[in-house]
């Protein structure tokens, strides 16, 4: 029997016990009252209506015919789909406590990772510590003030590496120039040192990695569908995803040993050793372990998602050229001859600041939030089933044309109006909310508006390969994250 019969015979099995046994628990109780959805098929369930290739805009425009408060079947699996601001207010904040376990796929299960992971663990005393260690040791105002020096060094060398490019005439995969700078920007804020150079074998082996981490993240594995398949883990996703993780613990677990190694510490001096001083107090909730696995989740969930808004806000102003004369006027008009600029700077481009939140609105990094209900709750009178699967379409409701008007262009202006528009009530969290918020915000902030700053106050640019602004491919790829479809390629043009 081939691999796909056996997955294919496996899957009949189990779908006819779970309906045997889900029709025999329907004669004692009353049918439970589900948010509507498209009619689906036994065993596969909506599965033939989804494009899984961009499926927040496929749930968008299902959403669109059932209403913001819908079920789909991913297999068997039940799954709420959110869609309106005052529900995903109503699901992330009043119903916390029940909907704010993550949905755990189990790919990421590998080398027991699920365990110590804040990103993954549902709330607990570790989790809270983790999300402690966040707030007060790694992403603290008085810590990312004290390591800004390292990260304008960062950009400096993003500049001399794009001089080199506008010497030479030569388009830059700007995805790649990005990625390299919030890299060692991390790595500078967490451990002092660089992980890679500007298109070096490093870096490239970074980019894989975590790309190769958000595929299998986001790829249909049969394995999700119940402990039987993920004893087998029949199309082997953990196991790759075990090879990615060694990868990048291997890399931190060799500059934590050096670290310990040192004879005489300067306790304090950067975030690895507090936090290596965390780990050492006597009731330290955390464990070196610990912080191995902590430093692999804020790599993954950090890295992509930080330098494709860059990548998303240059592609939006140069296929807009009107609000990229704009921004750079701003720039121009505020930073001084130099084009150095502090994280503070930022207060003071305000245009610069609507570009992001414009950027982030049309294409934000995390475009479905996925939760996994721990106990039946209520929504709006319908009921979201124990162990259903929660989706909170933050794309879908960026795009929604009765929040915002004409949703599919690129107007930072509509951000400059209204004195707090970061609130989650008008449709607009790229951060998520709740209590499983980004931790990361404070630095994507500085990074992200800080590199753009770099990027449009010391070059003109111009489209490689004589392509056109209008013509530009603004395709997305929907992998947990929202890439680019087609990098963008440009050219940096003088100075
Ligand atoms: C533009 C950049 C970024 C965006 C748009 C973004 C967005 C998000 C979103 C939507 C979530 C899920 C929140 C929820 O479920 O309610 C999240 C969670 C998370 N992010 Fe970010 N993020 C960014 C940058 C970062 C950075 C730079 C880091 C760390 C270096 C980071 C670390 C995390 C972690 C650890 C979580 C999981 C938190 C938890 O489950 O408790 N993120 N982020």
């Amino acid at each position: 029997m081939d691999y796909m019969k056996f997955i294919l015979l496996i899957s009949f099995l189990y779908a006819v016990i779970h309906i045997l046994f889900s029709s025999l628990n329907r004669k004692n109780t009353k049918s439970p009252k589900l948010p509507p959805g498209p009619p689906c098929y036994p065993l596969i369930g909506n599965i033939l209506q989804l494009d899984t290739s961009n499926l927040p805009q496929s749930l968008s425009k299902l959403s669109q015919k059932y209403g913001p408060i819908m079920t789909v079947k991913v297999g068997t699996i039940k799954t709420v789909v959110i869609s309106s601001p005052t529900l995903a207010k109503e699901t992330l904040h009043k119903n916390g406590p029940a909907l704010n376990t993550r949905f755990t796929p189990d790919s990421v299960k590998a080398l027991s990772h699920e365990e110590a992971s804040v990103l993954y663990m549902a709330v607990s005393p570790k989790w809270n510590a983790f999300r402690k260690v966040c707030g007060t040791k790694i992403f603290s105002s008085q810590n990312l003030h004290s390591s800004q020096s390292l990260r304008r060094e960062k950009l400096k060398e993003l500049i001399l590496h794009l001089k080199e490019n506008c010497r030479e005439g030569k388009g830059v995969d700007i995805a790649d120039a990005t990625f390299t700078t919030v890299l060692n920007s991390m790595s500078n804020t967490f451990f002092s040192v660089d992980f890679a150079r500007y298109c070096s074998v490093s870096s490239k082996k970074f980019r894989d990695v975590i790309s190769s981490v958000l595929v299998e993240t986001s790829k249909p594995n049969i394995a999700d569908y119940g402990s039987i398949f993920s004893r087998f883990d029949p199309q082997g996703a953990r196991r790759r995803m075990r090879s990615y993780y060694q990868v990048l613990l291997a890399d931190f677990e060799s500059i934590i040993e050096e670290r310990l190694q040192k004879k005489d510490p300067i306790e304090g001096s950067d975030v690895l050793d507090s936090l290596l001083e965390y780990t050492r107090k006597e009731k330290s909730e955390l464990t070196c372990n610990d912080l191995l696995h902590l430093f692999l989740d804020l790599f993954i969930a950090g890295l992509d998602s930080t330098s494709s808004t860059v990548e998303w806000a240059l592609a939006g102003l140069l296929q807009n050229p009107e609000k990229l004369k704009k921004t750079m006027k701003e720039l121009q008009q505020v930073l001084s001859k130099d084009g150095e600029l502090t994280d503070s700077d930022i207060n003071k481009l305000p245009y610069l600041q609507a570009v992001v939140k414009e950027t982030l609105r049309l294409h934000p990094p995390g475009p479905l939030l996925a939760y996994k209900s721990v106990a039946e709750v209520e929504i709006c009178g319908f009921r979201l089933p124990k162990d259903a699967t929660v989706l909170v379409n933050v794309w879908g409701m960026g795009h929604d044309s009765s929040i915002w008007t004409d949703p599919n262009l690129f107007l930072p202006e509509r951000f400059l109006e209204g004195e707090d528009n970061l609130r989650e009530d008008i449709g607009f969290n790229p951060f998520g909310a709740g209590r499983r918020i980004c931790p990361g915000v404070p630095f994507a902030h500085r990074v992200v508006h800080t590199m753009l700053a770099t990027l449009l106050y010391h070059f003109d640019w111009k489209l490689a390969d004589g392509q056109k602004s209008e013509a530009m491919d603004m395709t997305e790829k929907f992998m947990v994250t929202l890439s680019k479809g087609k990098p963008l390629m440009a050219i940096p043009v003088k100075e």
